[in-house]
């Protein structure tokens, strides 16, 4: 079952590069546009909507932290995201024109499922981003996308996290296509771009055993620090979540610039920060960040953007990903992080697949 891998997890991130390419078979992509079937967003199907409220939790919920740059970015379409768990109880201000969009893969997390009934009582329209087909969130949500990952076993979540960051990417140019944002050759391009990820993926995850020789390196760490800045700030705290629950080292994300607010605090000689620096509108600022970190004695893995020749000096361990769009940036940044936690934890000896304490689908509230 598990087809020659040591763990589901590791099976599951392999097929990454097939659960995104289904997912975007299965979302009417065509040359310049993406046509999700029977759902017209902005039209008759789910009225005008003024603002998009995102509802999710763990992982669910970082993927929705990307999704509203991506989708303010391209559609400009005000976007909320919310903790699931927290939404309902604080008597939230919805309204008519608001779309409610609750992430989740397995569409039967409790608090994601009451959010968005709470949503809906108040008169919001719904949609869910779901990985099973008629899970529970189909009989709450107006509508319902699914990605195509197949069934994820690992409690860790890998490819359902790259197949939903690929809906938000195709949401966005579906939106941005319908408010008149997103000019048809961007949208082409992007387009482009989400086809040749595949391709990006096999060569990273042929970076594995690489990967595997830096856990190695700092496999006596207690802690670490995930740090990153616009699309890839989420990326950061999906890397830290990951390597928490899998190896159960203590980790932190955290936007490069709230470093210098207290988490810089924290860093010493032992500590190993891992360092988002895709080249791009912040990478300048990312790369003094890193200085801060380095000057304190902070051992730095840097993944930065292939042909990146200047960060290598500044870096303990340098992972390098393909040159893409900064929207699709946050998708191969994931690639080596999730690698990172799995050989972190695989060399620890951890149960990998069944982590301590945590359950696959969250189920009571
Ligand atoms: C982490 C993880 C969890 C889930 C969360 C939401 O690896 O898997 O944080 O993302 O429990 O689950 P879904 O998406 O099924 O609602």
């Amino acid at each position: 079952e598990k087809q020659g891998f040591r763990h589901y997890m590791l099976k599951e991130i392999h097929e990454q590069p097939r659960a995104i390419r289904d997912t975007m078979l299965g979302a009417g992509v065509v040359e310049d546009d993406v046509r999700f079937d029977g759902l017209d967003l902005l039209g008759s199907d789910l009225g005008a909507c003024a603002r998009i409220v995102m509802l999710a939790c763990g992982t669910s919920f970082h993927a929705a932290l990307i999704g509203r740059s991506l989708i303010e970015g391209l559609a400009r379409i005000p976007v909320e995201v919310d903790i699931a768990s927290e939404f309902r109880y604080r008597d939230p201000i919805v309204r008519s024109t608001d779309l409610a969009l609750a992430i989740t893969q397995s569409g039967e997390t409790a608090d994601t499922i009451a959010a968005l009934k709470e949503a809906k009582q108040r008169g919001a329209q719904t949609l869910a981003i779901c990985n099973v087909l008629g899970a529970s969130i189909s009989r709450v949500a107006d509508k319902v996308l699914y990605t195509h990952a197949g069934p994820e076993i690992s409690v860790a979540s890998t490819k359902a996290f790259t197949t939903q960051l690929t809906m938000m990417v195709l949401l966005a140019i579906n939106l941005g296509r319908r408010t008149g944002h997103l000019a048809a050759d961007r949208a082409r391009a992007l387009i482009d771009g989400l086809q040749d990820l595949p391709a990006h993926i096999d060569n990273l995850l042929a970076a594995s055993a690489a990967i595997r020789i830096v856990a190695r390196r700092h496999q006596g760490a207690r802690d670490c620090l995930f740090l990153g800045r616009g699309l890839c700030y989420p990326v950061a705290l999906e890397g830290a979540l990951k390597l928490k629950e899998i190896s159960y080292i203590h980790a932190e994300g955290h936007a490069s610039g709230e470093m210098k607010h207290g988490p810089i605090a924290l860093v010493d000689n032992t500590m190993p920060v891992v360092v988002l620096a895709q080249r791009g509108p912040g990478y300048g600022k990312v790369l003094s960040n890193l200085e801060e970190v380095r000057a304190r004695g902070g051992k730095i893995i840097a993944v930065a953007t292939l042909g990146d020749h200047t960060i290598g000096d500044l870096a303990d361990d340098l992972i390098l990903v393909p040159d893409v769009a900064g929207e699709l940036q946050p998708i191969l940044a994931s690639i080596p992080l999730q690698l990172l936690a799995y050989h972190f934890a695989d060399l620890k000896g951890t149960d990998v697949d069944q982590p301590r304490n945590l359950a696959k689908s969250v189920t009571v509230e």
